[in-house]
């Protein structure tokens, strides 16, 4: 399936999976480790993680057990919201690799410009700090990219003014009625990768009457009609499941949608929760 394996090409050259296996809310332990077995075994070759997840440890078995060369499979992890001291952001930085089992990460994330408990509040000048040690990563290689998450145009504008590397990536909850408009024109405009996380809204765009019936057109479901949405869009789809037969279904949308549908689909605003 060409969407598991065709690429984006990031400002720096690094290619990365089209379609990543999206794994928030996965629980730690069997959930994460059989839903990334799977994923592998359908041919996902992109794992989106997080610290915050709590599900590292079980997703690097997974990838290890799987016996798919390191180097076949790209992995994208968070540094947690919260963390905004460069000395604390190292020592989880430590935990991540430790955890994940690699010594380099495909793409590493701040997880959001605020930690969750304060979102909206001000920690500009901290993700710049937190932003050179991210810098340091990827001079030594450590990491292979570099992103941000969450991020709006406020955000990024303050943060590219005062460092040297453009955010390879930033990574936004981005779906069918949430196209996140402005950030995305931004990002595109300053050659950031844009993925999505949440392309079926956690579930809340399933059943959508308008998606059902261009998903009946077009002989598809209504998650493969969400997700080709983004692709559409060249946004990166990071779409979650652990239903094996879910995971296998979100993959196969090798697809078109015509300009129609498309704007059929722009014109949808209430799949939000
Ligand atoms: P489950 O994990 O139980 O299969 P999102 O990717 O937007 O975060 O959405 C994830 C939610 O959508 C999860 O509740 C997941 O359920 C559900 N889901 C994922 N893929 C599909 C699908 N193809 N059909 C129906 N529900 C799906």
């Amino acid at each position: 399936m060409p969407a598991l394996t065709d690429t984006f090409v990031l400002s720096n050259g690094v290619h990365i999976q089209k379609l990543g296996f999206g794994t928030w809310q996965i629980p730690d332990g069997p959930d994460a480790y059989n839903a990334t077995r799977t994923a592998l075994d359908v041919g996902y070759r992109h794992i989106d993680t997080a610290r915050a997840y709590g599900n590292e440890a079980s997703i690097a078995r997974a990838i290890r057990d799987s016996g798919i060369p390191r180097d076949d499979i790209f992995i994208t992890t968070k540094l947690p919201a919260e963390i905004k001291d460069v000395s604390r952001a190292r020592e989880v930085h430590a935990q991540t690799m430790a955890a994940l089992d690699t010594d380099h990460l495909d793409l590493y994330l701040i997880h959001a410009p605020w930690p969750w408990t304060s979102i909206g509040s001000d920690h500009k000048a901290e993700n710049i700090e937190i932003w050179k040690f991210f810098e340091e990563l990827y001079d030594a290689g450590t990491a292979r990219s570099i992103g941000v998450s969450n991020f709006d145009v406020d955000d990024l504008e303050s943060l590219t003014a005062a460092t040297d590397v453009v955010p390879h990536v930033n990574q936004i909850r981005w779906f069918i009625g949430n196209t996140q408009g402005p950030t995305t024109a931004w990002c595109k405009e300053h050659e950031i990768l844009v993925e999505g996380y949440s392309p079926l809204a956690t579930g809340g765009l399933l059943d959508n009457a308008e998606i059902k019936r261009i998903a009946d057109k077009v002989g598809k479901t209504v998650a493969q009609v969400a997700i080709r949405y983004l692709l559409e869009y060249d946004v990166l789809p990071l779409p979650k499941s652990t239903t094996p037969s879910r995971i296998e279904e979100n993959a196969a949308v090798d697809f078109e949608l015509s300009a129609e549908d498309i704007a059929a689909l722009d014109a949808i605003t209430d799949t939000g929760r």
